[in-house]
């Protein structure tokens, strides 16, 4: 690491003198150091490596298009005038009346949708090669927190435009909660704050959104990024790079993060930005997976829509949710619904545990690992599907959802129950000592 008695010397400039007199109150060249110009990445870092800053951009976007919106918008659920909630009111005005206000909206409700791709990309990157195995455990589990905070965020900010999804969707996951035994249904209404959803609700979820969850996101953010730096980062080899040094110290297959990849990370960010802009100016409802076609109907609590599922990023989780259809030591099934999909989230983090292959990167792991991996992901993304879907969906007119849900349910656990044992049997190939380029 760079010391920090290393100040900055001025080279007479302006910027020079500004710099020297910052530096000598503020360890400004020391972060830049550490962090950037003497941070070493392996240099063997492809694509999958993108998703780490595009998330950051991501993150920021929602900051700022959500500082904009909240300018606009209204917490209230009463009806205005017209009859149409003001809460509704005024996302339509700011999509119609304030200046740039629609791009704005977009931004955010596009940005989200887009956080979670890059987020479960990132993930996967992490599945990949390891990249959660020793010495890297915290960063996964600072990680797995902020997908937790994220599905919060979300499911908060979901039920700001009252509309009926928003409504309808808060009250079947709010009321989840009440079936758990002897303090669920006196949590769902400390949740809501009422006894259905309403302004109480909208209100305390405006809160959340807006500034409780966005600061422990942050956070934890930080957290990640920190304890990523005091280890280094893995690669897509999987070997340590900062096992091999020169005599100054610095890893023999590493390269400093400035230049090298802030330059590289422009190329991601403007093949994100380009598909992005697509998006956002000619499909922003994306077929109704970014923003469903219900929710531009004002919230009506009177009228149920006949199929209620969540945003594309939880279905997959509320597929989990919907397979356990039984009741078990005489607690309701939606009780046990609820426990397996926080479970699907929460086994996460146990994976630095469960996974004791020798090999870290998919490179040199076994047909074990790579067949039961891909299995995994085509199951992921059936149960994705299936969460769009009502119970009583069919592929093709014919093979049953239902059953076909419980199946990869039970898959995407035993996938992980498992670990321990076939990733140690696995026939991995000889990891190189160095990165192969
Ligand atoms: C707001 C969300 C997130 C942001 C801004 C973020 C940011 C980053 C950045 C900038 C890096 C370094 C660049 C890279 O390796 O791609 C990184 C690495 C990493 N992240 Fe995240 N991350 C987020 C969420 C997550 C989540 C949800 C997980 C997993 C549960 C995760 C796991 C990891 C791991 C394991 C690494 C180290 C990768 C390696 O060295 O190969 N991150 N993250």
């Amino acid at each position: 690491m760079a010391s920090n008695v290393e100040k900055h010397k001025s080279d007479g400039t302006l910027v020079g003198n500004t710099l020297e007199w910052v530096d000598a109150r503020f360890p400004l060249m020391s972060l830049w150091r550490d962090h950037l110009s003497e941070y070493y990445a392996p240099k063997n870092f492809n694509f999958w490596y993108f998703f780490g800053s595009l998330a950051l951009l991501v993150l920021v976007n929602q900051i700022v298009t959500g500082i904009f919106l909240t300018m606009h918008f209204k917490p209230d659920a009463a009806l205005n005038a017209a009859g149409v909630p003001v809460a509704f009111a005024s996302v339509e005005y700011i999509m119609r009346d304030v200046p740039l206000g629609w791009i704005i909206r977009y931004m955010h409700s596009t940005g989200a949708s887009a956080f979670f791709i890059v987020v479960y990309l990132h993930m996967f990157r992490g599945l990949l090669y390891g990249s959660y195995r020793k010495p890297r455990e915290l960063i996964w589990v600072f990680g797995l927190l902020i997908f937790l905070c994220l599905m919060g965020e979300a499911f908060f900010g979901y039920l700001l435009p009252w509309g009926q999804m928003s409504f309808w969707g808060a009250q079947v996951i709010v009321n989840l909660f009440s079936a758990i035994p002897l303090i669920g249904p006196d949590l769902s209404l400390f949740i809501r704050g009422d006894y259905v959803v309403s302004d109480a609700t909208l209100n305390r979820f405006f809160s959340f959104h807006v500034i409780a969850i966005p600061l422990v996101l942050v956070g934890l953010v930080a957290a990640h990024i920190m304890a990523l730096h005091e280890v280094g980062s893995n690669n897509p080899d999987g070997v340590e790079i900062k096992k091999y040094k020169n005599d100054k110290g610095i890893p023999l297959d590493g390269i400093p993060f400035h230049p090298y990849y802030t330059v590289k990370d422009i190329v991601g960010v403007v093949v994100f930005l380009m598909v992005f802009t697509i998006v956002l100016c000619f499909m922003p409802e994306f077929g109704g997976y970014f923003l469903e076609y219900n929710n531009f109907i004002p919230a009506d609590p009177l009228k149920t829509p006949p199929h209620i599922a969540p945003v594309w990023y939880f279905t997959p989780y509320y597929s989990v949710l919907r397979a356990v259809t039984f009741p078990l030591f005489w607690i309701d099934a939606k009780f046990w619904g609820v426990v397996a999909m926080g479970a699907a989230v929460v086994i996460l983090g146990a994976l630095p545990w469960l996974d004791r292959s020798p090999a870290k990167s998919i490179r040199y792991r076994g047909p074990i690992f790579k067949t039961l991996l891909s299995i995994w992901v085509f199951g992921f993304v059936i149960l994705g599907i299936l969460g769009t879907k009502p119970p009583s969906y069919a592929f093709f007119g014919v093979i049953p959802g239902a059953p076909v849900a419980q199946i990869f349910s039970v898959y995407y656990f035993l996938f992980f129950i498992t670990m321990p044992w076939w990733s140690k049997i696995d026939k991995c190939k000889p990891e190189p000592e160095r990165v192969t380029g």
